[in-house]
């Protein structure tokens, strides 16, 4: 499907709508109260007056501007996407508004994932920033951007939690766990809406996919997942329940199937799950065809079954494909849909328009289209691109590289990329392509302006041409020190972009391979949008930081951090394995009746690989370093009705220089009536810290914090001991414990 573009532009007004303690924007509350709308009934008067076509018509979501205007000239459609141009949707808008029965207006959507005009680093990256402001600070520039530019609503935040960095798509989300997943999927929700989303800065909001899509087997997009129902509740609907309760506004339905039953067509999560015990009172939208393809699945006969399946399940509005519009009619007199389910559908999408405003406001002003970014958010920008970054190794110390060092050469294919430095879903906002990232080579030039700085390829991504290998050696031998930029390019993640293996792609480890055979200091930042098996790297390279797709602002992001402008803070959100084998491995996981034990064959392991990943969840080091004690409980125990503990902990800088330290929990119970994971992250704080300084940070425990969802689907908080681990990473160490009561 080429059906967007790919460039990034620039455009952008901002307006900080405070400062939260990271420096990043703050970002406000947000709630769902009954709004105006309903309360003054003018969903209802409206949809008194509506005839069944018109109903019909509401549930229609097209992805162009020739469907569109077909489909407006019979009145017939709800909403448009992937349009942009405040005259070309306000265009459209004049059609609906002045030319249709009711004059319903159109609700505008787009992919605005991180970023429409000023790319932010990807959604993993801000995973990794452990900072949910870095997130805020992504949604609210993207919000006012798109929103003065004529878009309404974007289809994010992703938040599909994934033990599967085969899959492409982890790069749209925030890695493995879940609990970081929620804060991270939240604060974005509340960045794009605000307190009120019909403010001309703000978006209304997508919760997506529902549900379960992580769980793709061999990471292969769209396959199939079977869950068991305490997975599901324990690991995959976490975020989304969050997101209801912060308000968002609507819900994507996921492309896989959940337990035999695809989410297009899945009543249990839709409408007991999401509807019912959630009480999500937005709508939830198809994902692109997914209606039409509950044919393929094999759930529907034909697009009439297809349309059958998916309104009663609770999908509101199709995307793309059209079989309510076209079967909505025959299936109502066969009475295999009903007025209900029909009026239900339409309410919601009202309601989420009329709490838009677009009945007051329809249009938006064309003077104010945002086609640049604003010198605010590109500094937003490259703020929340170096919170992101995590410093992998560090030996030496090679890194920070001196601000006065008199040549560096950078090497790899990475080293002068632009648009590669967006990952996935880049800019689709107006102005595209008229401001490219800045790349690694202008990032170091501008950091070590007195240096000289030479670049030199060595070899592409993803070809097996090593004949730039002489030139890439030289070039080290004649500078002081090496960056090696090597890893994927934009294209390798996202959508449809799974990969079968996930090493360095091409001849790019060979490249390092010669570069260390010069015997000249080098560290090697890595630009990729999922976690990669890079053992190699880990044994040759001096030093290795993980820049992810950094976005807009990426080179200069990434030399302020190998120059020590920002000292490196960033966690892992996702455990990195040492082979593909061993996927999934992630570090919330079972124990089994055997856990891995070198010195015992019949223990859970492989017979050729060392157990455990490369790299563990929350991992990440500093250019100094921290020390975590002192870690106390108020309490030894915890009524399950209502008690709570506070765990707290010193954390002092050991270091020479500011930095940064997460401050991570996790709770493990040993005994419970489901298995619980060996470790569950339930609290993190990232701190900054001057030299010498030390804090004490506090996490307050609930019955929340403890409890788990059982095959039932109910929440269970069992008596018992917790144990808690506070540390920088899922390794931590410092333990104590309480007991529930
Ligand atoms: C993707 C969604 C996206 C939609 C609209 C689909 O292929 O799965 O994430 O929002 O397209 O572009």
């Amino acid at each position: 499907m080429n059906r967007r573009s790919l460039l990034a532009g620039v455009g952008g007004l901002l307006a900080a709508s405070g400062v939260a303690s990271s420096g990043l924007l703050a970002t406000p509350a947000a709630a769902d109260p009954v709004s105006r709308p309903e309360r003054d009934g003018r969903v209802e008067a409206l949809l008194r007056k509506m005839t069944l076509a018109e109903k019909l018509g509401q549930l229609q979501l097209l992805g162009n501007e020739a469907d569109a205007r077909t489909a407006l000239a019979t009145g017939q459609l709800g909403g448009v996407f992937s349009v942009v141009g405040a005259a070309k949707l306000n265009a459209l808008q004049h059609i609906a508004v002045e030319q249709t029965r009711l004059r319903i207006p159109l609700i505008f959507g787009l992919d605005v994932i991180h970023g429409y005009t000023t790319n932010f680093p990807i959604p993993l990256a801000q995973g990794s920033s452990f900072d949910p402001a870095v997130a805020g600070a992504d949604a609210s520039v993207s919000a006012k951007e798109a929103r003065r530019s004529g878009i309404h609503w974007t289809y994010a935040p992703m938040m599909d939690v994934t033990h599967e960095p085969r899959w492409g798509r982890i790069a749209e989300g925030y890695g493995e766990d879940p609990y970081l997943a929620t804060k991270l999927a939240v604060s974005k929700v509340r960045g794009y809406q605000g307190d009120d989303y019909s403010s001309p800065d703000r978006l209304a909001a997508c919760a997506k996919h529902f549900v379960a899509y992580g769980g793709a087997e061999g990471g292969r997009d769209y396959n199939t997942v079977d869950v068991s129902l305490q997975r599901l509740h324990n690991l995959y609907l976490p975020p989304f329940k969050a997101s209801v309760e912060a308000g968002v506004a609507t819900v994507m339905a996921s492309f896989n199937t959940i337990s035999g039953v695809p989410a297009h067509g899945n009543g249990y999560v839709l409408h007991d799950v999401l509807k019912g015990s959630y009480g999500f009172r937005g709508f939830v939208v198809s994902d692109y065809t997914g209606v039409q393809e509950l044919i393929l699945h094999g759930l529907a006969g034909d697009g009439a079954d297809a349309a059958a399946a998916a309104l009663p399940a609770g999908v509101d509005m199709e995307m793309v494909s059209t079989n309510y519009v076209q079967y909505g009619q025959q299936l109502l007199a066969q009475r295999r849909i009903t007025n209900d389910q029909i009026d239900d559908a339409v309410r919601r999408i009202l309601l989420v328009k009329f709490k838009l405003g677009l009945f007051d406001r329809p249009y938006v002003d064309e003077a104010g289209e945002v086609k640049a970014p604003s010198p605010v958010a590109l500094a937003a920008a490259r703020q929340a691109a170096g919170r992101s970054m995590v410093l992998l190794k560090n030996d030496g110390p090679v890194l920070p590289l001196a601000k006065t060092v008199r040549s560096v050469a950078v090497v790899g294919p990475l080293g002068t990329a632009t648009y590669d430095l967006n990952g996935t879903w880049s800019g689709l906002g107006t102005g595209a392509a008229t401001t490219p990232p800045v790349t690694v080579v202008d990032g170091i030039k501008a950091a070590a302006p007195g240096a000289t700085v030479t670049y030199s390829a060595g070899c592409t991504v993803d070809g097996a041409d090593t004949s730039g290998f002489a030139a890439a050696q030289q070039a080290a031998r004649a500078a002081d020190v090496t960056v090696v930029v090597v890893g994927e390019t934009a294209a390798m993640s996202g959508e449809a972009a799974a990969r079968s293996t996930i090493d360095l792609p091409g001849v790019q480890q060979q490249l390092v391979a010669a570069i260390k055979e010069t015997g000249k200091p080098f560290v090697v930042v890595l630009v990729n949008g999922r976690p990669l098996t890079i053992p190699y790297l880990h044994d040759n390279a001096p030093a290795i930081l993980e820049a992810w797709a950094p976005g807009v602002q990426g080179g200069n992001a990434i030399a302020d951090v190998l120059f020590g402008t920002v000292n490196p803070g960033g966690k892992l959100p996702v455990s990195f394995p040492r082979a593909v084998g061993q996927i999934p491995i992630y570090y919330n996981h079972e124990n089994t009746g055997r856990p891995a034990d070198p010195a015992n064959k019949y223990t859970s392991k492989y017979l050729d690989l060392e157990s455990g990943p490369l790299y563990e969840f929350g991992f990440g080091l500093s250019y100094t370093t921290f020390r975590i004690d002192g870690l106390r409980l108020s309490d030894t125990r915890m009524s399950s009705r209502g008690g709570r503990i506070q765990v707290s902990a010193k954390v002092t800088n050991t270091g020479g220089r500011a930095g940064d330290e997460v401050v991570q929990l996790y709770l493990r119970d040993p005994v419970a009536t489901i298995v619980q994971p060996v470790r569950r992250l339930r609290g993190f704080q990232r701190v900054t810290l001057a030299a010498g300084a030390s804090t004490t940070v506090t996490f307050t425990l609930t019955p929340d914090d403890v409890g788990f969802y059982d095959n039932a689907a109910k929440f269970r908080v069992e008596p018992g001991k917790i144990e808690v681990y506070v540390g920088n990473s899922s390794a931590a160490t410092l333990t104590s414990s309480f007991t529930v009561t």
